[in-house]
């Protein structure tokens, strides 16, 4: 479906400041439709004058639409309905006498940059939802009527009106009308309600509402004045009230006729459900962090009790093997670490990076110099990818400083590059290459298997063995992201 934008770019000469307007109504659009139990359509007049293009389309959703089809985007020629054209020339909104469905009952003029007529909404209704109004209808239906004239005027949608809310509440949420003194007229059952859970024991009707807001609200201080003005229907914007558990978000529509303000509506939302389902989403943050937390402690509470092992033995093949296991059970530490400190699924990869390659340099490296290059930056990884690569980083720069170097001064180099949703990542050394003939896959050693089990079976990537033509080895990875 082509949008407002698009729509109005095309056919009609309506500048950015006159979208702005209709953005702003559209923001509102629901609301309108559902007081007042009626599609609405938002002509524009084209540029040429020849009709109207169809620019949006509201269903209520408080009673039966009377559009099975989509009109957005159609053409209607001037002087099909008479009422648009008379609406569009008389800036004034313009009822109809005849009651069918598919005719609009109404056409209320939308005001433009400088209050010129920048499209009209037309407003249709089942005749048959008229005629069975209640006490609810009747005052959704009067607000409505309000609303419509002070769009024809140019006061309503009014701009910043959603401050302050989450979204703007919708009129079966709760509403209730104002005096202009903030004496409430009506209240529906829902707002009502709202307010009984907020621990109001008597009725809403005749009392005021910034009054009794004020009194069930449970916090206090320099929010009261605000509170007080939304409430009482004085600003246009929203606040949220708590009380007993219970919060609530009023939305006020100072009412405005002819330029002086004549009373107020107050939309009534309860948003509990939504503050605790928002309090239980932090809570189970809190519990993935405390996991990875324990996940680590446990890790390196297994990495001592090998040390504490390999301590004990004597063979020295044996001592080496316990000690490289301590090695690769820290580098998954180490990720469970950073994790236990962010709140997201993935992480700067670089701190890890930086802490597996000192570890390794550090420990193994015998007495003889590493010179460290690092190049690129790994960027973000998703904490699923990050625990493997933490150990085949480890197993590869530490056969680096092992086997390539051999305790003879060098340089180790480590780049990462992001290239679209692919991790290129490339570990090499200055030192004596790898031996002659061989072959990682037939080799029976534990640290290229591993790699390879990792890269190739759980990250789903390719790697790469191969001597540098300077002497050295390279290894490559090539890892997806997604
Ligand atoms: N950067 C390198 N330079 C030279 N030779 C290497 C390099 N990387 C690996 N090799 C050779 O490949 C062999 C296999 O490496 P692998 O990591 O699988 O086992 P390892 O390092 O010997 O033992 P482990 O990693 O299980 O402690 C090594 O023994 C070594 O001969
Ligand atoms: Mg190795």
């Amino acid at each position: 479906m082509p949008s407002l934008n698009d729509l109005a770019r095309r056919h009609t000469d309506l500048s950015d400041a006159d979208l702005e307007r209709l953005h702003l109504l559209l923001a509102d659009w629901q609301l309108l439709a559902d007081l007042a139990f009626s599609d609405l359509v938002l002509w524009l007049p084209t540029w040429n004058g020849s009709g109207y293009i169809a620019g949006a389309q509201m269903r209520p959703t408080t009673g039966a639409t009377v559009f099975g089809d989509d009109l957005v985007g159609s053409f209607l020629p001037k002087g099909r309905r008479p009422l648009l054209d008379e609406a569009t020339d008389l800036g004034r909104i313009v009822h109809s006498r005849t009651e069918y469905a598919l005719a609009p009952a109404e056409a209320i003029p939308v005001r433009g940059e400088g209050g010129r007529v920048a499209a009209v909404i037309a407003r249709h209704v089942d005749p048959a939802v008229i005629r069975t109004r209640g006490r609810l209808e009747t005052a959704y239906v009067e607000v409505a009527d309000q609303l419509s004239r002070m769009i024809a005027e140019g006061t309503f949608p009014m701009s910043g009106g959603l401050h302050g809310l989450d979204t703007s509440p919708r009129a079966g949420d709760g509403l209730v009308r104002l005096e202009n003194d903030g004496t409430a007229t009506y209240a529906s059952p829902n707002a009502l309600s709202a307010y009984r859970r907020l621990g109001l024991a008597a009725d809403l009707v005749g009392s005021r509402l910034d009054v009794v807001t004020r009194q069930l609200a449970s916090r206090r201080g320099p929010v009261d004045e605000d509170l007080a003005a939304v409430a009482g229907g004085r600003a246009a914007r929203g606040v949220e009230v708590e009380g007993k558990g219970t919060f609530v978000q009023l939305r006020s529509i100072p009412i405005i006729a002819a330029g002086v303000r004549v009373g107020a509506v107050v939309l009534v939302r309860d948003v509990t459900d939504l503050r605790r389902r928002e309090r239980e989403l932090l809570t189970k943050d809190a519990t993935i962090r405390e996991i990875h937390h324990r996940v680590k402690n446990n890790l390196q509470t297994v990495a001592a009790l090998l040390r504490l092992q390999a301590r004990r033995l004597t063979v020295p093949e044996g001592r080496a093997a316990l000690e490289e296991a301590v090695r690769r059970v820290g580098s998954i530490a180490l990720v469970h670490e950073l994790l236990s400190t962010t709140l997201d699924e993935s992480l700067p990869f670089d701190q890890v990076a930086e802490r597996v390659i000192s570890a390794v340099t550090e420990l193994a490296s015998g007495g003889g110099q590493v010179h460290l290059v690092r190049s690129g930056s790994f960027g973000v990884i998703p904490a699923d990818v990050a625990t493997p690569l933490a150990v085949v980083l480890s197993e590869l720069v530490q056969n680096a400083v092992e086997h390539g170097l051999d305790g003879r001064p060098g340089t180790l180099e480590v780049g990462a590059t992001r290239v679209e949703d692919r991790l290129l990542v490339e570990v090499a050394d200055d030192g004596v290459g790898l031996p002659e003939g061989f072959d990682p896959l037939t080799s029976d050693r534990l640290g290229l298997q591993i790699v390879r089990t990792l890269v190739e079976g759980e990250l789903g990537g390719q790697l790469a063995l191969t001597r540098r033509v300077a002497g050295g080895t390279s290894v490559t990875l090539n890892l997806p992201l997604t």
